[in-house]
């Protein structure tokens, strides 16, 4: 493996070209190069999904992906979210379903790829999508408060 790498990524719409480490993570091109931080350091080893991002459309948890691994990738993080993902940030808003914040930008990631896939995804697919990303503020009732709303409005994250 070479030391460096030249990274061309789409990021939120903008291109990148870059000279990183080979061995950057994903999570620390979009934090420290680019300035992203609202994708966080929890865990750092793949269990917490604080870093969740989506690459291609897809979630992805950028603490155990290399920068190196989705070169020529799209990737959206949590400041690229917009109008399709309005609805899921209002409803978190209405329910407080955010307290300290820091797992909210990897969930509203997360639940915005299952109601991307299924608009009206139903309470078991919510709580699948939910146990990949963890909270310790809120019980994840206001969270699933939150999710059930979107589900009932059919969606319409994207
Ligand atoms: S920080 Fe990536 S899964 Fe926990
Ligand atoms: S709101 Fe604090 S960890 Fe989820």
């Amino acid at each position: 493996m070479p030391d460096e790498i030249v990274l061309t990524l789409t990021v939120n719409g903008d291109k990148h070209r870059r000279l990183i480490p080979a061995s950057r993570t994903l999570l620390d091109f979009l934090r420290e190069d680019l300035g992203l931080t609202g994708s966080k350091h929890g865990c750092d080893v793949g269990d917490c999904g604080a870093c969740t991002v989506r690459v291609g459309g897809v979630p992805r948890l950028a603490c155990i992906t290399l920068a190196a691994e989705v070169d020529g990738e799209e990737v959206q993080t949590i400041e690229g979210i917009g109008a399709a993902e309005a609805p899921l940030v209002a409803a978190f808003d209405k329910h407080v379903a955010s307290q300290c914040g820091y797992c909210t930008p990897g969930i509203i990631l997360s639940l915005s790829h299952l109601f991307e896939q299924d608009p009206a995804a139903d309470d078991a697919a919510i709580r699948e999508t939910l146990g990949s990303n963890i909270c310790r503020c809120t019980g994840y009732t206001k969270i699933l408060a939150a999710a059930r709303e979107v589900a009932a409005r059919g969606g319409q994250t994207r």
